[in-house]
């Protein structure tokens, strides 16, 4: 498949080394604002030595899938100008809102994976990679005996899910089908809950969830 990435930071590129270790091409959309921020962050990375670069434009409109891993904030001016070519494309949404004292950005009052299918009416948007830091992103922590950990992820259509769910398995993880994308605002307080324990209490930045005890997932 081919993924485009728009956000080429801590998260976008540590799931765009997943992709690209899986054997996937890898696109990374250019930021407007700095132009040659992306092809730095190819030339820094020897996984992504076979990625490009692509006005974001370009980049969505050859994509199979998109990866959404911007700033929340940016989102409102980014995704109108992109919602006609994302028309039916498969849209990751790995973007977290997130307000002042580490509260939900939206006040818990929707998703922001809601309000990112908001502006992209067309889109088939489907939350994951929200809930853990970018440290986890690339390399999944296992367990013992290979134990995976769980990416928990939400969405409405189910072929785009059924996509994710398979990318999510390539690249390490065990999926978790946790429901509608209204689900997704679950999956931003985990990223909370994640961020008070390793940012502030002190756990180490590879924590993450397993799914024990259930052979559905
Ligand atoms: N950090 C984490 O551990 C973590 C984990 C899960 C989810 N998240 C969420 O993932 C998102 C990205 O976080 P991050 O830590 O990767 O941030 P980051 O390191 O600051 O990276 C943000 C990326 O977005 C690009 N960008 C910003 N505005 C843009 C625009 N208008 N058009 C195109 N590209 C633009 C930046 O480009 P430049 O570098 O050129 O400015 C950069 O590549 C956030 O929503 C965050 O809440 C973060």
């Amino acid at each position: 498949m081919r993924l485009a990435f728009l956000g080429y930071g801590n998260v976008g590129s540590a799931i765009a080394t997943a992709a690209a270790r899986a054997g996937h091409d890898v696109v990374l959309a250019t930021n407007p604002d700095r132009p040659d921020g992306a092809a730095a962050a190819i030339a820094r990375n020897p996984d992504l030595a076979a990625a490009t670069t692509a006005s974001a434009v370009e980049a969505v409109t050859t994509a199979d899938v998109v990866v959404l891993a911007v700033p929340f904030g940016s989102l409102d001016t980014l995704l109108p100008t992109l919602a006609d070519r994302l028309a039916g494309t498969i849209v990751i949404d790995a973007t977290n809102p997130v307000g002042p004292g580490l509260t939900h950005g939206l006040g818990s009052q929707q998703a922001g994976a809601q309000h990112v299918a908001a502006l992209l009416p067309d889109a088939r948007v489907v939350k994951a990679f929200n809930v853990y830091g970018f440290e986890n992103l690339s390399t999944p922590p296992t367990g013992p005996d290979g134990l995976r950990a769980v990416m928990p992820f939400a969405g409405d259509d189910a072929d785009a899910k059924a996509t994710v769910a398979e990318l999510l398995v390539q690249f390490g993880w065990q999926p978790l089908d946790v429901g509608p994308l209204a689900a997704a605002v679950d999956l931003e307080h985990m990223t909370l809950l994640w961020v008070r324990l390793v940012r502030a209490l002190g756990h180490p930045s590879r924590l993450v969830w397993a799914a024990l005890g259930d052979d559905r997932a």
